[in-house]
């Protein structure tokens, strides 16, 4: 496949990068902010260092923000801490408040757009200790507090509002993301807490719609398209009950507000009854979001399950290759490597198509715009002696995806911006320093507490480029770009070496 013209991105298209609080801030018990559950969870993942100061974002957001601008950001999307906002029930931080209006007024005097996502993971310790957290109804109308809360004071300068980060994902991985906290039968659980966080994300949309002049609002799903392993029929069917199961479920709902009828039925199979009450549907249907925000790093390889044995997902916790475990779920589905394309060090799998995919996909179900929320390439680094990261590996990465992105908008698709995941290094959700995504180096180890100094990568100045020529210079001949065919490349070097299909 060989495209003649590069694709073009529509004007005043946002090119930025994203962070979440708990995972670039630091100050954790600054400036009136409580804890969060994750910052607990945090603390447990030795030989890992926690978020009590990860990059310090909270007291360099100046540098940080001077930073994105020097880099010709139009964009930013960052998270805020709910327990620095509301640190005890019913209680206002004016320093919280105080701290994000600051950023956000850098931000806007810099000519960069806020995206603001409401809920990124950190859950307040008073909420988990008053109502224990997701699992009770009473979260719903302190969750409508806070996000009625950041709409009276930040709305006048945020317009583009993103409910809940990945909430697929914190169910699909329940345990790495610290929702299952507390369950006896998570199995049967997740659905109940899943339900009261759909009701949360139609508080937050309907409130934005009532509160914020020309306020838009959407979820965040963390998006993986399932590739079937082959074109045998069961395959396909397999990918198909995969991609329900770990996504498609969660965006029907926010689109059609209804639970589908693949879920309605998994419940009835599995003796599912979630505690849906009277009126709850209506509040979901009445919630009607502008857009998608998609986080789309890699994409899997979906087939039909060994109906002897249950494999749960085994992620690669360290980052050395290979130790990713497969999931194998009797009568849905197996997953597998995909070996057409590379891996990271944590077996994600590299693949610029899965934007374009994911695009197509969405839009084919939906017709919502959207806006790329997170992608990037996690890595093992440290300076070099000459104090500087060449970071090729990623720039190959965010080339390939956004390039796809590019070609996705050329097929018809509406997109409004690329915020790759992140701007600066910042703690991984379970790797502390040790996986790194920055465009800018944060010097700070595990191990060790450095200077938190910034150094530009060579990707910042990669990208610099790209956002300059609004996507046109690619730092590559697009025209014959070999490295779009490589697929077909590594597939024709793994039959030399005598890999079987
Ligand atoms: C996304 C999350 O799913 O993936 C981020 O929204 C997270 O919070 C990112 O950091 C990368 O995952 P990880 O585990 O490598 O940090």
């Amino acid at each position: 496949m060989k495209y003649k013209t590069n694709p073009v991105f529509p004007k005043n298209f946002f090119w930025g990068a994203s962070s979440a609080a708990w995972q670039v801030e630091g100050a954790t018990l600054e400036g009136g902010r409580t804890q969060a559950i994750i910052d607990l969870n945090s603390q447990t993942k030795k030989p890992f260092t926690d978020n009590s100061i990860a990059a310090d974002h909270y007291h360099h957001y100046k540098e940080d923000v001077a930073l994105m601008k020097e880099c010709g950001f139009t964009s930013y999307r960052f998270s805020f801490s709910w327990s620095r906002i509301i640190p005890q029930k019913g209680v206002i931080n004016p320093e919280g408040i105080a701290f994000y209006n600051n950023l956000i007024d850098e931000l806007v005097g810099a000519g960069i757009t806020p995206i603001v996502t409401l809920y990124h993971y950190d859950m307040p310790c008073w909420v988990d200790e008053l109502y224990g957290g997701w699992h009770n109804r009473a979260i719903i109308d302190e969750f409508d507090f806070y996000c009625r809360t950041c709409f009276e004071n930040f709305g006048d300068r945020v317009k583009y509002w993103l409910s809940i980060n990945e909430q697929n994902m914190q169910i699909v991985y329940g345990d790495w993301l610290g929702v299952s906290k507390g369950c006896t039968d998570w199995f049967k659980e997740k659905w109940d807490i899943n339900h009261i966080m759909n009701l949360c994300h139609a508080k937050a949309v309907i409130a934005c719609h009532e509160m914020v002049e020309g306020g838009k609002i959407g979820p965040v799903p963390g998006y993986v398209p399932i590739y079937p392993k082959s074109c045998k029929p069961e395959d396909q069917i397999a990918a198909m009950n995969a991609e329900e199961l770990t996504q498609k479920i969660w965006d029907d709902l926010y689109y059609f507000g209804e639970y589908n009828g693949f879920v309605k039925s998994y419940w009835r199979e599995h003796d599912i009854t979630p505690d849906i009450r009277e009126g709850d549907m209506e509040l979901i249907k009445q919630a009607k979001i502008d857009f998608f925000a998609i986080n789309c790093y890699r994409s899997d390889v979906g087939m039909a399950p060994d109906n002897t044995y249950l494999q749960e997902i085994g992620l690669n916790k360290y980052g050395r290759k290979g130790e990713f475990v497969y999931t194998n779920i009797p009568g849905e589905y197996a997953l597998d490597r995909n070996k057409y394309v590379e891996t990271t060090d944590w077996d994600w799998h590299i693949d610029g198509t899965c934007m374009r995919y994911t695009m197509r996909y969405m839009w084919d179900h939906y017709h919502l715009p959207m806006v790329i929320t997170e992608a990037g390439f996690g890595a093992h680094e440290d300076l070099d002696e000459n104090g500087e990261i060449h970071d090729d590996y990623r720039i190959d990465y965010l080339r390939d995806y956004i390039y796809n992105l590019g070609l996705a908008i050329s097929d018809g698709v509406e997109v409004m911006g690329f915020n790759p995941w992140s701007f600066t290094d910042l703690l991984s959700t379970g790797n502390g320093m040790a996986k790194r995504y920055g465009l800018v180096f944060v010097n700070t180890t595990d191990d060790e507490l450095r200077d938190l100094k910034r150094y530009k990568k060579d990707s910042f100045y990669w990208y610099q480029k790209l956002i300059k020529s609004n996507g046109q210079e690619w730092g590559k001949d697009m025209s014959d770009w070999k490295d779009f065919n490589r697929t077909s490349e590594i597939a024709s070097d793994l039959k030399a070496k005598g890999v079987k299909d």
